[in-house]
């Protein structure tokens, strides 16, 4: 069939709704696709019952992000059978690339299979599919950014949107499946960006988080070159009404330049999530990721040093291979080193096709792993209690996203080293209820490892 006159049609009078599993960068992907299917007449779906087109975003990092979609997969295949009208069932995101054949040839009834470098061609897929056949692109691409395209933002809160402003990673962090299933690193054209972050701000938005896999290695060369402090600085400087975060830095390319962008600038936020990943220098080799325990913390060092008031972050992997109990002990004793706010903690979980997987043994037994990650995690809890603890009694600007989950009363916002504050939605001060975009002026009033309350100053 010719989609090239039938194209523009495929869409129209039909709606689409995508669930999107993972990362920050699976939520911008799903909203560049959602933009996409628009231009092409596709309605946005409220959920998956009023929906002619479904479509799971997934996830590949590890085991259990794949589990749950496939049986995510079979609900819908239920759902799917019982329907008269049709649906048209799509697999898109990094299971799509990592396992196209699989799904080709165990579910019958995916109809589209996509990989996270082929969006632009989703519609012509979709239309295939609703003319009866299978549609599967998941070719890789060297330069495919989605530059142009404005992502139709899915959350209502009109506050803060993530920019993608770099795809791929070249790292190769030996346990890790990216690399593969999101290709070689390539970065965003600078006005690109900056055009998408100044329509954000003059829609209302207050806060971008810029994204990629290695966001610090963003280097884009011609016509003049742009690294990433220089296109922090310009985005900075759009407004300094518009808070701006990054993530995730790989630690090799936390420069002291991009420091002192931070430094010099009060509205980028002073929060920087830097992943350890272990804290053991023989560990880190093992894992590829190119620096040692003391290489890490001189960059720790280097932060406190530059930016004081900077909260730090990190992800932690329990049980990698050949992790000996010596090798656990230094992960627990950077991390009261460095005395992170806050951490994302998992257990090892083998990737087939990555360099962990070919060359090394998965010789840590399950009980170790949940036994080692049962104590991260509760170093990390008290961790973040102490840090929460440190912030009563101190001032803050927050800004507000929306209205607490516990009560109608309450907003909540997040100060600058992203810890969520609640405070009252009317205080004495103010005239009428803060509202989502609005920066309020805050004292901390009291805590939980997770949370902080607080109550507006003047
Ligand atoms: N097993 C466990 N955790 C992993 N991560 C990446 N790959 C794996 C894996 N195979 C974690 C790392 C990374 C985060 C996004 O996911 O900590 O920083
Ligand atoms: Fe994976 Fe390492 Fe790249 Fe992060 S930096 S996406 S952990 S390979």
């Amino acid at each position: 069939m010719d989609f090239s006159e039938a194209r523009p049609a495929v869409g129209v009078g039909r709606r689409i709704y995508i669930e999107t599993y993972g990362c920050q960068m699976n939520v911008v992907d799903s909203e560049t696709v959602m933009a996409i299917m628009a231009a092409e007449g596709f309605g946005r779906a409220e959920g998956v019952g009023d929906a002619d087109v479904v479509l799971l975003n997934t996830c590949s990092i590890r085991e259990g992000a794949e589990q749950r979609i496939w049986h995510r997969l079979d609900e819908l295949a239920a759902l799917k059978k019982r329907r008269r009208s049709g649906m048209v069932l799509g697999i898109i995101g990094c299971m799509a690339e990592r396992l196209a054949e699989q799904i080709v040839a165990e579910r019958p009834v995916v109809d589209v299979v996509a990989g996270p470098d082929s969006y632009r061609s989703l519609p012509m897929l979709v239309g295939e599919a609703v003319a009866g056949a299978r549609g599967v692109n998941v070719e890789l691409s060297k330069e495919e950014t989605y530059a142009e395209i404005s992502p139709v933002r899915l959350d209502a809160s009109g506050v803060s949107a993530f920019v993608a402003i770099m795809r791929g990673c070249n790292n190769f962090c030996s346990y890790c499946v990216v690399p593969y299933t999101r290709g070689r690193e390539r970065s965003r054209d600078p006005e690109t960006i900056l055009r998408e972050v100044r329509e954000l701000f003059d829609a209302g938005y207050r806060e971008v988080t810029l994204l990629g896999q290695n966001v610090n290695s963003y280097n884009y060369e011609l016509p003049v070159h742009v690294n990433f402090p220089e296109l922090m600085r310009r985005v900075a400087a759009i407004s300094p009404q518009l808070r701006v975060r990054f993530a995730t830095s790989h630690p090799k390319d936390i420069s002291d330049e991009l420091l002192e962008v931070i430094a010099a600038s009060p509205n980028i936020c002073r929060a920087i999530h830097l992943p350890a990943q272990s804290g053991s220098s023989r560990v880190l080799a093992a894992m590829n990721r190119k620096y040692t325990r003391e290489w890490y913390l001189e960059r720790i060092a280097a932060i406190r040093r530059l930016v004081p008031d900077c909260a730090i972050s990190t992800d932690i992997i329990a049980g990698f291979c050949g992790e000996t109990p010596e090798d656990h002990a230094e992960t627990l004793s950077l991390m009261r080193e460095v005395g992170y706010e806050f951490a994302f903690m998992f257990k090892y979980s083998e990737r087939e096709g990555t360099p962990a997987a070919r060359e090394m043994a998965d010789d840590v037994p399950e009980e170790v792993k949940t036994a080692r990650l049962t104590e991260i995690i509760a170093l990390q809890n008290e961790l973040s209690l102490e840090s929460n603890r440190r912030d009563v009694g101190r001032e803050f600007e927050i800004l507000v996203e929306g209205f607490s989950k516990r009560s109608q009363e309450k907003v909540f916002g997040r100060t600058s080293q992203n810890k969520v504050v609640v405070i009252p939605a009317r205080s004495a001060h103010a005239a009428a209820d803060h509202r989502p975009g609005d920066y309020v002026r805050v004292r901390i009033t009291d805590c939980s490892s997770a949370t902080l309350q607080g109550e507006q100053i003047v």
